[in-house]
């Protein structure tokens, strides 16, 4: 049986997870857009591309269709709005909400059996609308963001050390806003901690440049926010499903008590294999990085309650 993923939104993030699924052959594709035209435009591009990239995913786009995404496995939701110079992420709260209901609604009439990739920001409280909307189990709504902090805080710290960025291995948890927690202590090169490597003052400057990553590249584009690693992001998850490989990735997963966090979407260390969330794995932390979760944590559940005002 042949593999499909529906990307929801044919903007920037959506037509590079597109381009990326079917270059690495992982699946079928279907990109879905409000826009005329766009969406097909850029599909018959990418299956024009296919000969030379050599692959043999169908990639076929569509206006506000969404009988296409019947049976998809997986669902990556990347409609909406993304930020401009000066703007945070929770500025784009009331408009993404409506668009991800909107979207989620579509998705889970054709595509019941879906895993939802969530992408759209603010990412933690589109999670709790994806959620609630789509009436899915917990383990089938994933947010994508921690995977893409790592990556920002796993590249800083390979230039840093001018190594390889296959040596180094990072997690940033939590929301993701300027509130997210990167985790030194358990990050490593080639096994080796990082905290015995790059002194504190650096890495600490570190940190701050892997929470800040989004703005410094929004700052530098002007019309849009990053995309092209945000998409790898998405489609690093999408594979771990797509092949059951049981990785362990940091993403926003729907919280029941884990790390003291009750019914909340927050970026953790998940297990993701063929049924999606499949463990969320609980690591240890110290007193100050707990504070720092809980901090985190508190955010999103103000975003969740703003949206809960504006739904009124
Ligand atoms: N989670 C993350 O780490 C992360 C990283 C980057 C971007 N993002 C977010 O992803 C979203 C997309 O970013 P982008 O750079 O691709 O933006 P973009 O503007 O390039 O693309 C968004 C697309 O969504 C489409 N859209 C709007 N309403 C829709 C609807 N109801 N149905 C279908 N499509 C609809 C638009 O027409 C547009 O083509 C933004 O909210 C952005 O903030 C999240």
């Amino acid at each position: 049986m042949r593999k499909k993923v529906t990307v929801i939104g044919a903007g920037n993030v959506g037509a590079t997870a597109a381009m990326r699924v079917a270059e690495k052959g992982l699946a079928d594709v279907i990109l879905v857009d409000v826009l005329e035209g766009v969406p097909a435009g850029k599909a018959l591009d990418l299956a024009e591309a296919a000969p030379i990239e050599k692959h043999d995913c169908r990639i076929v786009g569509c206006t506000n269709e969404y009988l296409q995404a019947a049976g998809s496995d997986i669902v990556i939701i990347t409609a909406g709005i993304p930020r401009k110079p000066g703007m945070s992420r929770d500025d784009l709260l009331s408009t993404n909400m409506g668009i991800m209901k909107t979207v989620v609604k579509e998705v889970a009439a054709v595509a019941p059996d879906a895993i939802l990739i969530v992408v759209s920001n603010p990412l933690d409280a589109m999670c709790h609308v994806a959620y609630e909307e789509s009436g899915f189990p917990k383990e089938r709504v994933i947010g994508m963001a921690g995977v893409l902090d790592s990556a920002r805080f796993r590249a800083f710290i390979a230039m840093e050390l001018d190594v390889s960025v296959e040596n180094i291995h990072a997690f940033v948890l939590g929301g993701h806003g300027d509130t997210m927690v990167p985790i030194s202590r358990y990050s490593t090169v080639a096994g080796i901690p990082v905290t015995e490597l790059i002194p504190a003052d650096r890495l600490a400057s570190i940190e701050k440049r892997t929470r800040e990553g989004g703005a410094e590249i929004v700052g530098l584009l002007k019309t849009g926010s990053a995309f092209y690693a945000p998409a790898s992001g998405a489609v690093e998850m999408a594979e771990a499903i797509l092949k059951d490989k049981k990785k362990i990735l940091p993403c926003a997963a729907y919280l029941q008590g884990e790390y003291g966090i009750q019914n909340l979407f927050v970026g953790v260390p998940v297990k993701l294999g063929e049924k999606g969330v499949e463990k969320i794995i609980e690591i240890k932390l110290n007193e100050d990085e707990k504070k720092a979760l809980h901090q985190s944590a508190e955010s999103v559940r103000k975003l969740v309650e703003d949206m809960k005002r504006l739904a009124k």
